[in-house]
């Protein structure tokens, strides 16, 4: 039998966000970072696993002598839905006292994962303190992050591709896309 990458249970994905669009804003925040983050000790945390592939091109294009790290978190709750509970399955390795760290994510959804991510790293007292992401959801918000950098916008529908998964795959695929009726079943 053969697989495609580009259907999800016998359906089309459909381009929601194209390589091309990624790319260019990738860059263009690449741009903005590499001149706010001057002279700062930049240490950016990428958020596992949905945010491999962003953070990968993102660093790229930041001209500084940051430091990577990642930091996984696992979310309780269903397939398509955040639960709000919270659980760090893999912690970060660079101690960020005095640091400036920038958080890296794919989605900011109904914001329960950020703020439980953003209180955790306040106590471990960064100098600064701020969250980049690739997309945000905001008609899904049930708790308001104030977010410094964001890719880009998008209607309240379940996206696939660019590092986000669904049921742990499609994630390789190398543009935002998605599924009619999908994360719509919880
Ligand atoms: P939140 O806690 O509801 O903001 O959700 C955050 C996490 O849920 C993200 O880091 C993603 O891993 C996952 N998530 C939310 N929306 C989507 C989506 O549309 N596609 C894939 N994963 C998603
Ligand atoms: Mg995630």
């Amino acid at each position: 039998m053969t697989q495609s990458l580009y259907e999800l249970n016998g359906k089309p994905i459909r381009t929601l966000i194209s390589e091309e669009d990624i790319n260019k804003r990738v860059l263009e925040l690449g741009q903005q970072l590499t001149d706010e983050y001057q002279g700062q000790e930049l240490v950016v945390v990428g958020v596992l696993r949905g945010s491999f592939m962003f953070l990968t091109d993102l660093v790229k294009q930041i001209k500084l002598p940051l430091i990577v790290d990642f930091l996984g978190l696992s979310s309780y709750g269903g397939r398509t839905q955040s639960s709000g509970v919270v659980r760090v399955t893999s912690d970060l390795s660079t101690n960020i006292l005095g640091k400036d760290v920038l958080i890296v994510e794919d989605i900011v959804d109904t914001g329960l994962t950020m703020t439980y991510l953003l209180e955790n790293m306040r106590t471990r007292q960064p100098k600064s303190l701020k969250v980049c992401t690739l997309l945000e959801k905001p008609d899904r918000t049930i708790k308001p992050v104030d977010l410094d950098y964001i890719g880009f916008t998008i209607p309240d529908e379940f996206v696939i591709g660019y590092g986000l998964d669904y049921e742990d795959k499609y994630r390789n695929l190398p543009y935002i896309g998605v599924v009619d009726g999908l994360g719509k079943e919880e």
